[in-house]
């Protein structure tokens, strides 16, 4: 039959579909996020996402090896305290656990460059991502103590510090802070287009973060609004964030794709507890190949514009990186 088009020509045959991809992706594009607890020689599997763990800082340093020689070299840490109060004190304590968890692993591992979660949410016994007024998180209160926060993981050893908390001002208050004292080169990612989201579930239970009345919705942004994610970028990006998040990432595509073409800084995703535990439940029931979909999904992201991917995979990710099975 006659026909000048053909797209399957470029279809036949595994060399030649590798080299007309159009996403590229790359191991130095991801990073880990991990839980970091109290105690010694312990690790303990997070019920809700199967194969993530809560380290303690002796046990942490064998992930982080772990990840290096699978070619992550970049991690998250989210600190679970042994004790938590009303003003979330263990979130800045020079001994907290997510500060010594940075000061353990920069002095073993210095190559893992380290990523500080800002926000009190798993730090205040009320569960909430800043300081209470009434039953009111206090925008203004709180970004002081997100500076606070901020500043105490730099100096224990962070190389970035990303604010997750959806305060406002608080990429300037914490900005400010750095700069004071002498931190000027180090960037900061903004958590900037992050939605009241479903699919933190999972993570609530890992970190026993999850709200102790109300929601997180008068912060967090609502799920129907694109418009309000470009507007929210924008102000973080004037108030000097280096790079920008849009968190959950599976759902939010089509905010990834618009954020890419209106802005010329790195975007981030983040592919949360939840799309993590979706894709091992259902692998678990034999209804999907983890494999297969983990790789689908990520790539779908990175697709949409993402540069930078957060992700429980990482790992994994990065064997099928080295596989050639993506990227
Ligand atoms: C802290 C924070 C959360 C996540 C990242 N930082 C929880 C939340 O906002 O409730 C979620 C990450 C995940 O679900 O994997 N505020």
């Amino acid at each position: 039959m006659e026909m000048i088009q053909r797209p399957r020509r470029l279809r036949y045959g595994e060399n030649l579909r590798r080299m007309v991809r159009e996403t590229r992706m790359s191991k130095a594009s991801l990073i880990y996020p991990v839980f970091v607890m109290e105690g010694e020689n312990r690790q303990e599997e997070i019920s809700s996402m199967a194969g993530q763990y809560r380290y303690t800082v002796d046990r942490l340093l064998y992930k982080v090896e772990d990840m290096l020689n699978a070619g992550v070299d970049k991690m998250m840490l989210f600190g679970i305290p042994a004790e938590k109060d009303e003003v979330g004190s263990g979130a800045y304590a020079e001994d907290g656990i997510v500060q010594k968890g940075f000061r353990a692993i920069k002095a073993r591992f210095p190559e893992m460059y380290l990523i500080g979660d800002v926000c009190m949410c798993e730090y205040t016994s009320h569960g909430h991502c800043g300081i209470l007024h009434g039953q009111e998180v206090d925008n203004d209160t709180t970004i002081q103590y997100l500076a606070k926060i901020a500043l105490s993981q730099v100096e224990a050893g962070a190389d970035m510090v990303a604010p997750s908390d959806m305060m406002d001002g608080r990429v300037a208050a914490i900005r400010k802070l750095l700069d004071e004292k002498g931190h000027e080169n180090v960037p900061i990612m903004s958590y900037a287009v992050k939605y009241a989201s479903a699919f933190y579930g999972p993570f609530r239970e890992a970190a026993d973060s999850a709200p102790a009345f109300g929601d997180r919705k008068s912060y967090q942004m609502d799920f129907h609004n694109r418009r309000e994610g470009i507007k929210e970028a924008l102000l973080d990006l004037e108030e000097g964030a280096d790079i920008l998040m849009v968190k959950p990432a599976m759902a939010f595509g089509d905010v990834i794709h618009e954020l890419k073409e209106t802005v010329d800084v790195p975007i981030a995703a983040y592919n949360v507890s939840g799309e993590y535990s979706m894709v091992k439940a259902a692998a678990q029931l034999g209804y999907i190949d983890e494999t297969a979909m983990m790789c689908e999904i990520a790539t779908s992201t990175f697709r949409a514009g993402a540069d930078i991917y957060l992700t429980y995979f990482a790992k994994e990710l990065a064997q099928c990186m080295d596989e050639g099975r993506i990227g």
